[in-house]
């Protein structure tokens, strides 16, 4: 299915690994000029790279995206250079996990910090744009902001957070001939969940593949899910097939959640 998104631009958060990397890819792979903004510019410049290599066009901005400055100064650049934005991706995040008594302020506040307050900081810069382009925006949230657990209280916080905000850019979206739209990944397998199964298999003292089974079991999915599927998804509310899905929360996680 042509999704129609080549010559398009995506500015892409949290790019350098994962699924923001994987969500990279997949849009380059449509046709789509892409923005990718992390810190590691070593990673960035490689995907930069690929992309080019196979005939794409990207453009890699390094940056500590929980600076108030940083996200503004990366839509302005990534107009600079391809000229237009036709999507926003908010997918940068990282947030502690742990007993919620152990969390500290400083935990709490980063964790705000980067995912909710950069995505409002670079929706609010890329939207006079969006608006140009009659663009829309793909919030990455999680499962976490619908079904709250002891170990995962600012995480989970934050994408319902996330969620909130989509719901109310959509509401703007509406008039603006923007569309919000956000994404609960499940349990995706990177570096994010490698390091939970880590913890889980030194706490229990069995092999990661165990512990990894036994996270998968508990959660009653059937496996992790991949990173590309989440892309795949991004990729389908970009585009103009999904033209009149505003506002929604489209979960990708084999399952996991149950509730409606
Ligand atoms: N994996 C899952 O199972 C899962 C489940 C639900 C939701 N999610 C959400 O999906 C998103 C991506 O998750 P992931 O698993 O791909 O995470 P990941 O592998 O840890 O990658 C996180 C990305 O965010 C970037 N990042 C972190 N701190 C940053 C900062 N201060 N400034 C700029 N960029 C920063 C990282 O790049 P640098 O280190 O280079 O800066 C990296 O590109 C997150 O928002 C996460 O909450 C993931």
């Amino acid at each position: 299915m042509d999704l129609e998104l080549a010559g398009k631009v995506a500015l892409v958060t949290g790019a350098s690994r994962g699924i923001g990397a994987a969500i990279a890819r997949r849009l380059a792979g449509e046709g789509m000029a892409v923005a990718l903004a992390a810190r590691d510019a070593g990673r960035l410049g490689d995907l930069v790279s690929e992309v080019e290599a196979a005939g794409g066009r990207a453009f890699a901005y390094p940056v500590d995206l929980s600076d108030p400055a940083a996200p503004a100064a990366f839509a302005a650049a990534a107009v600079g250079r391809f000229g237009r934005v036709d999507l926003v991706v908010n997918n940068a995040g990282a947030t502690a996990r742990g007993d919620f008594l152990a969390l500290s302020e400083q935990q709490w506040a980063d964790g705000f910090g980067l995912k909710f307050f950069a995505a409002v900081r670079l929706c609010r810069a890329a939207w006079p744009h969006l608006v140009a382009a009659r663009g829309g925006v793909v919030n990455i949230a999680g499962v976490g902001g619908q079904t709250g657990s002891a170990e995962f209280t600012i995480g989970g916080a934050v994408n319902a957070a996330m969620l909130n905000l989509t719901k109310c850019l959509a509401d703007r979206g509406v008039a603006d001939g923007v569309r919000v739209n956000a994404i609960n990944p499940g349990a995706i397998a990177t570096d994010r969940l490698t390091v939970r199964v880590d913890k889980l298999a030194a706490a229990l003292d069995v092999p990661a593949a165990e512990a990894a089974r036994r996270l998968a079991a508990q959660m009653n999915v059937a496996r992790f899910g991949e990173a590309d599927e989440v892309a795949a998804a991004v990729a389908f509310l970009a585009s103009g097939r999904a033209g009149y899905v505003q506002g929604a929360v489209l979960n990708v996680d084999g399952g996991l959640t149950r509730t409606l």
